[in-house]
């Protein structure tokens, strides 16, 4: 993809992220509750260079639970395995990168951005970007896996507190192959338009590659990213996960998918993983994004959220999709 124009038109291509190659620079943002196994291959399939688990909490690994492996769960058919972890303790990290749950892992994502106030709290998340000795200390830790070591964080904890100049250059400097900025505040939660000259300024500090994350709901919203802040990459959160057709939109990957063929299939991935109630509860979550820009679906929505089985979620998808736009 590329506008054409200026100096600055962005360029999809491959990218090496320390020793894990990248096969584009347009990836799929960690969403919790939505980035399941099954989804992140589709995305990858539709030409994502990566997509990321949602977080996980490093401390959590040690108990092994049915609901952390899930979180974990991945097999040869994913390429480029990216988890994301969430906590405050370096020693905690550095077990958690070298336990052999996370071994079929290539990357580990450390998440320095959750705004969520409990997370804060415990000193995770966003509370790390006003904890910049922990914060370097936790990506050495992740570092002494051997393994690619990938950032995502915001701009600071509010307009008055921008960090993320001297932040980025504490990444670097801790040994991070990566930074991901998501162009917002904490405070600004998940509202607003991106702040990209802070995205930029993180580019021009630091050596390692910069990718930009936060507010793109459109091809022109990802070309505009790419144009304001000279990124090497962009990262898709919400939109991806509405329109996981965007990846082919954005890379050129040719696919004769629609919305509908996609729900079919991450059906059938899906149970072919999970239970029926995590089946059941992540395809209504897709379908419904799927729809946010469907006129007259409220009906539709509540048959959909009725349906206790997937042969009847099945049918029920079928009504709704078929022969509308989204299944031609
Ligand atoms: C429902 C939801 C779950 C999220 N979960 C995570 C997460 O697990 N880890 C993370 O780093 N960011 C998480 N985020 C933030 C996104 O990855 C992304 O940075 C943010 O949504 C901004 O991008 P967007 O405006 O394109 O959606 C989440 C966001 C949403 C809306």
């Amino acid at each position: 993809m590329s506008d054409g124009n200026g100096p600055n038109a962005f360029k999809v291509h491959e990218i090496m992220i320390g020793r894990t190659r990248f096969p584009s620079n347009v990836l799929m943002a960690p969403l919790a509750g939505y980035t399941c196994f099954p989804f992140r291959l589709m995305a990858k399939r539709l030409g994502a260079g990566s997509a990321y688990t949602e977080m996980v909490s490093a401390d959590a690994l040690k108990y092994n639970d049915r609901a952390t492996s899930k979180l974990l769960y991945t097999d040869e058919r994913e390429t480029v395995k990216c988890v994301q972890l969430l906590g405050s303790v370096p020693t905690v990290f550095e077990r958690a990168a070298k336990s052999d749950l996370l071994a079929p892992f290539d990357v580990i994502d450390i998440n320095m951005g959750c705004p969520v106030p409990n997370v804060v709290k415990a000193g995770e998340g966003s509370a790390l970007l006003e904890d910049i000795p922990r914060a370097a200390k936790i990506i050495e830790a992740c570092k002494r896996s051997g393994k690619t070591v990938s950032v995502k964080c915001r701009l600071g904890m509010n307009g008055q507190k921008i960090v993320i100049e001297e932040f980025a250059r504490m990444c670097e400097a801790s040994g991070a192959d990566m930074i991901t900025v998501h162009g917002r505040t904490r405070s600004m939660m998940y509202d607003g338009e991106p702040l990209y000259e802070y995205i930029r300024l993180a580019k021009e500090s630091v050596g390692i590659p910069v990718f930009a994350n936060g507010g793109i709901f459109s091809k022109e919203d990802a070309l505009k990213m790419a144009e304001k802040t000279g990124a090497d990459g962009i990262m898709l959160g919400r939109y991806g996960f509405e329109n996981p057709l965007i990846f082919a939109e954005l890379t050129g990957h040719e696919c004769g998918d629609t919305k509908y063929s996609l729900l079919l299939e991450q059906l059938e991935l899906s149970s072919e993983i999970f239970d029926e109630f995590y089946v059941l509860t992540y395809i209504k979550k897709l379908a419904s994004y799927f729809m946010k820009k469907m006129p007259g679906t409220k009906q539709l929505k509540a048959d959909m959220y009725r349906c206790g089985s997937v042969s009847e979620l099945r049918d029920v998808l079928g009504a709704i999709f078929k022969g509308t736009e989204y299944a031609d």
